[in-house]
């Protein structure tokens, strides 16, 4: 081989390292590439057994051209070392990207479902007023969701709660005055509770739910009257109606207080003006009242010669509904999270 032929397998030799590096998909093949032609038993320097039959005076520009054809391939290979590496970055910044234009995962905070809020309201309402918190089940007994209450069996009034039987006898509270028996058997006067809790009655429209929320409250002591029942009513409804709200008693009937009576509210959307809400009457009915009957009393033990008392129960969704502007009762228990946000 002379210097030319040299020369020309040399340039051939380095055009194509330099290709086929250019192409390498990855770290790994451009080294095994580089090895074949610079390698121990490598393409380039298998030329160098040429260098050694060559006549002395060519061996110098020999030598260079094939040093020359071995930089050509070591730049190509840290040249695509380089781009492999900058491709590699790239890929990974692309896939690991995180977009911090996107909105973040909100924590949502939440006061409660809109009749709870309600419900904590008029507890915390009595609580200012001095009255405790009392419980009872929402499966009864006839006795003390009707009878202890005067209902007397066949009573008409019954009728008026239309009532979830269960099959072994017992019903689903229809409201929660029970409570009020269940409280005078387990305590002694003076007493004065509020009793919030589900109720059940087989009824469902705009404004009436099968389940829905109560109420009740009782006062029992010496000298109760009428005029408490008032005051208390009064402040109540100032407290949660808003400051000057007045209130009207008109005469009622329920078999466990004698008077009764339903107490309605200043119409908060016309201030008594008339309007759509009250019907223009300028009144909404928000609540039932009265003294406890003294059968109630005596079927409880408490002397009704010595003790008076009075009661009262109100509809935990009617206030909210009112309160919250919410026309259809069934919002509350849909839990549409777009209805409930807005509580
Ligand atoms: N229990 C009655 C009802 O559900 C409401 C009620 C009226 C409760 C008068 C009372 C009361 O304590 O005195 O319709």
């Amino acid at each position: 081989m002379d210097i030319e032929e040299l020369q020309r397998r040399l340039d051939e030799l380095a055009q194509q390292a330099v290709t086929t590096l250019r192409e390498a998909g990855e770290r790994e093949e451009a080294i095994q590439i580089k090895n074949r032609y610079l390698g121990r038993s490598g393409s380039v320097q298998e030329l160098m057994v040429v260098l050694r039959e060559l006549p002395n005076e060519a061996k110098p520009v020999a030598g260079k051209a094939i040093n020359q054809a071995k930089s050509q391939i070591e730049e190509a290979f840290s040249a695509r070392l380089d781009e492999l590496a900058e491709e590699q970055l790239q890929r990974q910044m692309r896939e690991e990207a995180v977009d911090v234009t996107l909105p973040g995962r909100r924590q949502e905070v939440s006061l409660g479902h809109p009749l709870r809020q309600v419900e904590r309201e008029l507890i915390a309402i009595f609580d200012e007023l001095g009255f405790d918190v009392a419980e009872g089940p929402e499966i009864e007994s006839d006795y003390y969701n009707f009878e202890a209450l005067n209902f007397p069996p066949d009573h008409p009034a019954r009728d008026m709660q239309d009532t979830f039987g269960l099959v072994d006898g017992r019903l689903l509270r229809t409201h929660t005055s029970p409570v009020q028996v269940r409280t005078m058997e387990a305590y002694d006067v003076p007493i004065r509770i509020i009793s919030p809790g589900r109720v059940y009655r087989c009824d469902s429209d705009l404004t009436h739910s099968p389940v829905f929320h109560q109420v009740e409250g009782l006062l029992i002591d010496e000298g109760v009257t009428m005029a408490h029942l008032k005051g208390t009513l009064t402040a109540f409804a100032q407290r949660c109606f808003g400051e000057g709200t007045k209130i009207r008693f008109r005469p009622s009937y329920f078999p466990f207080t004698e008077p009764s009576a339903e107490v309605d509210v200043q119409c908060i959307f016309c201030e008594g003006e008339g309007c759509r809400v009250c019907s223009d009457t300028g009144w909404l009915e928000i609540l039932g009242a009265g003294m406890v009957d003294p059968n109630v009393f005596e079927m409880s033990d408490i002397d009704p010669e010595r003790y008076t008392g009075f009661a009262f129960g109100m509809g935990v969704e009617r206030i909210a509904m009112l309160k919250q502007q919410i026309n259809d009762i069934r919002r509350f228990y849909e839990n549409d999270r777009r209805f409930l946000a807005q509580f």
